[in-house]
């Protein structure tokens, strides 16, 4: 019985510490007054501010990752203003070096910075106070003709591009390793596959080379999307601008947008440009999944076509002989987190008036998210590239199975003057009569009655061994981009071109 109520009496205390410890990282973000917002001059006096609500309604905890961005254009707003006569020279001095200043703080204290104040909600007012703090009444003038509505679309606009230029340089890394790879692999002879089945010969290169290409094509879409969207939010307010002479030129300019955005309501009401990425993030993740997927499949015994470096696969706590490829079923796996992260952006937005409201507040924890993990899918994935070792001795000991070679044996009598759909025909029975031996095992008077019971009778001699087998086959495909020799070395050339030409430029 007492050891009941002791269980009890440490169960409530646990509850307790648990409830304390999470109000004590609120008050640990905070050491200013928590019914206190500076903007807040509508609400009632003294209403209390209640804690679940803060916590509630911040963003501070994910958006602060944007206070540079913020302070850039906050830095070509305080300019405008200045150049339309709406500050004085001395109050943007005043701004942009405190601005400068804050930056410097947050650079060296990160998180550790006490101008981030948790009842401040986000990044925006905690620049912004600590702004005031340090330098007073020009701080004051800083949000003048400005709204945190398009202050934020500008600030999300800053970041996107910040972020296309880092996935760039990752993309790179791996264009880069696959290249290396291919140079030095890419002559294997391999099946192909389709319905994972085998289907013609190929080399390995030209498989690299078509994961190069939707990676690259999934690349692109960075350009393309930053392209969609470059326009300059601010100045848009609230919703309906200002009637202040604001000149949104300047700050477009300033800030490399292009020109000012169309209409106030679209810019502070649309995410668009968050979408847009998390869908380019979504591709990449599915192109990562897809080759993850194809790779797993080579690294299993069963097909024993590749190996990669032991640092990327682990053991198995029970079977000792385990090494499984975790790193590429992770980044197989988290593909469905970055169609999640889009699917929550399309969704908050579907149901929403045209204008701002505060559920555009989640876009931020929504891309953020999905950047964060297909930058580490992108990097893992280099890094598992440059380990990776096409095994031909493998590979080679199976090229005899599936008759690979039957369509370059159709196409064969296709030179010889034979119908394509008659040469099907003549090569279907060919195989079955061939079975589980290869079709280059058969004799040449096993083709000629084949030929001529299909009506064909000169379609075929000696020559007939030159076109068969993998090794002949992936010599003589000849259609541009295709899968043999020629078609991979004239991609591999592409590639390297595109990296020669101008090594430190962008991919
Ligand atoms: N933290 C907000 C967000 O990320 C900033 C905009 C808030 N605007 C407002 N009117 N409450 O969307």
């Amino acid at each position: 019985m007492r050891g009941l109520r002791r269980r009890r009496r440490s169960y409530e205390k646990l509850q307790k510490n648990q409830h304390r410890q999470r109000n004590g990282t609120l008050s640990a973000m905070s050491n200013s007054n928590l019914t206190a917002k500076p903007w807040e001059h509508a609400k009632t006096s003294g209403s209390e501010a209640d804690p679940l609500a803060i916590r509630f309604v911040e963003s501070l905890s994910y958006d602060r990752r944007l206070y540079r961005h913020d302070i850039r254009g906050s830095i070509a707003h305080a300019r405008m203003l200045k150049q339309v006569g709406l500050i004085a020279k001395a109050d943007l001095n005043a701004i942009e070096h405190g601005l400068a200043e804050i930056m410097g703080e947050i650079d060296q204290q990160g998180d550790a910075w006490t101008g981030w104040k948790i009842e401040l909600e986000d990044v925006h007012m905690c620049l912004e106070a600590a702004l005031i703090a340090k330098i007073g009444d020009p701080g004051r003038k800083l949000h003048t003709g400005r709204s945190r509505n398009d202050q934020v679309a500008l600030d999300l606009k800053l970041w996107i591009a910040d972020a296309a230029e880092q996935l760039r340089g990752k993309f790179k890394a791996l264009f880069l390793a696959l290249i290396a790879l291919a140079k030095r692999d890419g002559n294997i002879v391999m099946p192909s596959y389709t319905h994972l089945q085998r289907a013609q010969p190929i080399v390995a290169g030209a498989e690299i080379m078509a994961w190069l290409t939707a990676f690259d094509r999934a690349r692109h879409r960075l350009d393309a999307l930053l392209h969609i969207n470059r326009n300059n939010p601010l100045g848009s307010g609230a919703i309906a601008g200002s009637a202040l002479p604001l000149d949104r030129d300047v700050t477009a300019f300033t800030l490399d947008l292009g020109e000012p955005s169309p209409s106030s309501i679209d810019a502070t009401a649309s995410r668009d440009v968050a979408i847009d990425l998390a869908y380019a993030l979504s591709m990449t993740a599915m192109w990562l999944s897809r080759w993850a997927e194809q790779w797993i499949i080579y690294l299993s015994s069963e097909f024993g076509f590749l190996t990669i470096g032991e640092a990327y696969t682990t053991g198995s706590s029970m079977m000792p002989q385990k090494r499984n490829p975790d790193m590429l079923e992770l980044i197989r796996g988290r593909c469905g987190n970055a169609y999640g992260h889009l699917v929550g952006l399309l969704t908050m937005c579907k149901g929403i008036t045209i204008g701002y409201n505060r559920d555009l507040q989640e876009d931020k924890r929504q891309l953020f998210a999905a950047y964060d993990m297909v930058c580490d899918s992108l990097d893992m994935a280099a890094r598992i590239v440059a380990t990776a070792k096409f095994q031909e001795d493998r590979i080679a000991s199976t090229l005899d199975r599936g008759h690979l070679d039957a369509t370059a044996l159709a196409e064969y009598l296709v030179t010889r003057g034979v119908p394509f759909r008659t040469a099907h025909q003549i090569v279907g029975k060919l195989v079955r009569q061939a079975g589980d031996k290869p079709l280059s095992s058969l004799d040449l008077q096993a083709f000629q009655t084949a030929c001529q019971e299909a009506g064909q009778p000169a379609a075929c001699d000696q020559t007939v061994y030159d076109w068969l087998s993998a090794s002949n086959v992936v010599r003589r495909y000849q259609s541009r981009g295709n899968a043999g020799v020629t078609g991979f070395q004239e991609q591999l050339a592409a590639w390297e071109q595109r990296f020669a030409a101008a090594p430190q430029a962008r991919p």
